[in-house]
């Protein structure tokens, strides 16, 4: 039975694979809690090895990462050794064993001075250290010669972790109106469709009848609900739901003064995905409504 290491199953992302991923082998889920049977610090390069050796994988899954884009800021160290070093490290593994490594990077890793939908060649020029550092993995994975899929998502939420959407959901309750940054434009995604569609693909990599061919198919691969909007407009249709909705007002970027620099337009186009595995994605309202309708059921 193929062994799945997957790097995170507590976050957003990797709460979601835990489940998506149980019909594709034997999942082995790690973290950095250290009363887990496998304990893993992507700050700490031996950790990361002695994972590795003692799971033996066929596939890594990497759902983990440095995720606080103002926080990166203070930080770049730390995001740096989690989000390029180890993940170099990762890729170098892959590579020795020829095992498969699936990681996701971000619509922070472009400008934001496009405005049309960003291509996967695109040259990316990330403004943030989280952006840059994200970069510094998709590279080091790529320059490895592993096989690899890197998925590049943005906006994500779902309900749990910390994400816009819960955000949103917790301050309507709190407040009678919100001030909401209306002038940069993405698409929100669901952790679980990053999930499910994260499966898909696998599903159709490991089907010997489709005689796919790993090292054609590698590479980055932009992965996002469909359409666009901005956070103000994103809040908006959260917010509706509510039982006594705020009034969300829009600002501007530099009101609300965020230490980090984000993209204005950093929608992602899906087609490479579709072309290859053809796999649609839903429009974000589509998969808000699941999310919140999943949420009601809990
Ligand atoms: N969130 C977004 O809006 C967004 C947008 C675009 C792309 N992405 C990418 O999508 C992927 C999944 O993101 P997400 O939203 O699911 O992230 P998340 O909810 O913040 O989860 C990140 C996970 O990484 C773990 N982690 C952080 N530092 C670690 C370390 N030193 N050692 C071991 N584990 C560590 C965290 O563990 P703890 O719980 O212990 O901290 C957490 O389980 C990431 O690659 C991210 O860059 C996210």
């Amino acid at each position: 039975m193929r062994r799945i290491l997957l790097i995170s199953f507590t976050g957003q992302v990797g709460a979601e694979l835990w489940r998506t991923l149980q019909p594709l082998g034997q999942v082995i889920p790690v973290d950095r809690h250290p009363d887990e049977q496998y304990a893993i610090d992507l700050t700490q390069p031996d950790s990361i090895k002695k994972i590795i050796a003692q799971v033996k994988p066929d596939l890594i899954v990497n759902a983990a990462a440095y995720t606080a884009v103002d926080k990166a800021e203070q930080e770049p160290d730390i995001a740096e050794r989690v989000n390029a070093e180890a993940v170099a490290i990762l890729a170098a593994e892959a590579k020795a064993r020829n095992i498969l490594l699936v990681h996701y990077s971000t619509d922070y890793v472009y400008k934001g001075d496009a405005d049309t939908p960003y291509l996967e060649d695109q040259q990316p020029n990330p403004q943030s250290v989280y952006g840059q550092t994200k970069l510094a993995g998709d590279q080091a994975i790529i320059d490895s010669g592993c096989q690899h899929l890197i998925f590049r998502t943005s906006w994500v939420y779902g309900s749990r972790g910390q994400n816009f959407l819960l955000t949103m959901q917790r301050l309507a309750k709190e407040r009678d109106t919100l001030q909401v940054v209306a002038d940069q434009y993405g698409a929100p995604t669901w952790s679980r469709l990053i999930a499910e569609t994260t499966a898909q693909v696998l599903a159709q990599v490991y089907n010997p009848k489709l005689g796919l061919d790993l090292n054609e198919v590698s590479g980055v691969y932009h992965l996002t609900n469909a359409g666009e909007t901005n956070w103000c407009d994103f809040a908006k249709a959260i917010v509706k739901h509510e039982p006594n909705p705020p009034k969300v007002l829009p600002i501007k970027t530099e009101e609300y003064a965020a230490p980090a620099q984000r993209p204005a337009y950093s929608v992602l186009s899906n087609d490479k995905l579709a072309d290859v595995f053809g796999l649609r994605l839903p429009d974000w309202e589509h998969s808000l409504a699941l999310c919140l309708a999943a949420q009601q059921n809990r």
